[in-house]
């Protein structure tokens, strides 16, 4: 898609605006099946999480994906989909014995990451196929808060305590049929995940009755002209080898599991803003747009770097901004960023706006959440309707007895 189809489905819909290209999300799926064709069985888990709009979650569907869910409610949102429960992994954090067991009544693969409610469930339901979330301790790279390898995190059972892991399972009985392990997010070094993928092996040598393993995700796409990405081709020769010899050693074909978000939806979204204003302070031009940190909290949560463009005058002549929101705290999109002169009303464009940027939207200053659109065989689709003042009052309460009083 082009810059003058973004700018058309700004008119069309309105500003600001999540735009969806799915040729771009259909051709990364491609491109890391392909990479693992030499996998007997593979299967993708879209971690819904990125981005859970139900007509990406059923184009996701359509190319031959399963998903990944972390909560009861993602859960649903995959069925309402159109996804099957057997199509649907539930990997949660520090969630409640309840709502495993709810999640898992649904005929949903569970997947219990710590020894705690290991044991609980394990002595309540011996006879559910469960998989184990490993923390292999290694670290993937990217923000402190998306790297969850490492010796202090809260995240999966420590590979240290796989003594006392494998005494619970014989203990309760339990059937363990898969070994998980995420390292986070933004993967550098392919030797560092083969390095952890060693571990996993490792670690599944003590369970007899495996059908799978679930190497996670944490693929690092580019957010920029030569940025580091993952090497997806280079990882899937070199880890299919690794795991097809590995089956043979275990004696069975092993599913070869991933749960790519990023990867999958990343680059195929574009956050579209309108320039509210533009203000030349003593040291600074600043293009204040008509959204902020509540639409795209990214640059500010992990201070990531969205590329920005001005595609209503893309030839212009290049100056630096600092493009800011409308929220009343500190709400920087960028600083000093290279831009195309900027004029009020232009509509800018945030690339990468596809995975963690809606999915991770607020009504913080009781503002509305923004449309979604997805350009599907070369027209735009409205996915999602920007919010109403409805939407705000929507389960609030006013106190009964100060109205009666007025
Ligand atoms: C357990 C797990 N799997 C998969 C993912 C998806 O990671 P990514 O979006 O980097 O592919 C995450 C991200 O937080 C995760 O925590």
């Amino acid at each position: 898609m082009q810059a003058k189809d973004l700018v058309q489905l700004a008119e069309q819909f309105g500003s600001p605006l999540y735009v969806y290209d799915a040729a771009k999300i259909q051709s990364q799926y491609k491109r890391l099946t392909d990479a693992f064709s030499k996998v007997e069985k593979l299967r993708i888990n879209y971690a819904m999480k990125a981005l859970s709009n139900v007509a990406i979650l059923q184009l996701l569907r359509e190319c031959g994906s399963c998903l990944d869910a972390v909560s009861i409610q993602e859960v649903q949102l995959g069925l309402h989909a159109g996804y099957s429960p057997d199509q649907i992994f539930f990997t949660p954090n520090g969630v409640s014995l309840e709502e495993i067991e709810e999640v898992s009544a649904m005929g949903v693969q569970i997947n219990i990451d710590n020894l705690s409610i290991l044991e609980q469930f394990g002595t309540k339901h011996p006879n559910v196929p469960v998989c184990i979330r490993i923390n292999p301790h290694v670290m993937a790279g990217g923000n402190a808060n998306i790297s969850v390898g490492h010796i202090d995190s809260k995240f999966g059972i420590s590979v240290h305590q796989l003594p006392h892991l494998v005494r619970i399972v014989e203990n309760t009985k339990m059937k363990i049929v898969g070994i998980h392990m995420h390292t986070g997010s933004d993967i550098l070094d392919i030797e560092v995940f083969l390095y952890a993928a060693e571990i996993l092996f490792d670690a599944a040598r003590s369970f007899k009755e495996l059908e799978f393993l679930d190497f996670g995700s944490g693929f690092k796409v580019p957010y920029k002209k030569d940025d580091i990405e993952t090497d997806i081709e280079e990882l899937g020769n070199k880890l299919s080898k690794r795991f097809n010899a590995f089956c043979k050693e275990y004696g069975k074909d092993l599913t070869l599991i991933f749960e790519p978000g990023k990867f999958l939806v990343s680059e195929a979204g574009y956050f579209l803003a309108k320039v509210n204003v533009v203000k030349q302070t003593t040291s600074t031009v600043f293009a204040g747009i008509d959204s902020g940190f509540n639409h795209l909290i990214r640059p500010m949560f992990y201070g990531s770097q969205h590329h920005i463009e001005n595609i209503s005058h893309p030839k212009g002549k290049e100056r630096f901004y600092s493009v800011v929101g409308y929220i009343c705290e500190t709400d920087t999109f960028a600083n000093n960023r290279r831009i195309s002169e900027i004029n009020e009303g232009d509509i800018l464009c945030f690339k990468n706006a596809g995975a963690y940027c809606f999915s991770m939207a607020s009504n913080y200053n009781s503002r509305y959440k923004p449309a979604e659109a997805l350009w599907l065989n070369g027209e735009g689709h409205l996915i999602r309707a920007q919010e109403t003042f409805e939407d705000l009052l929507k389960n609030q309460i006013p106190l009964p007895s100060l109205v009666a009083s007025e």
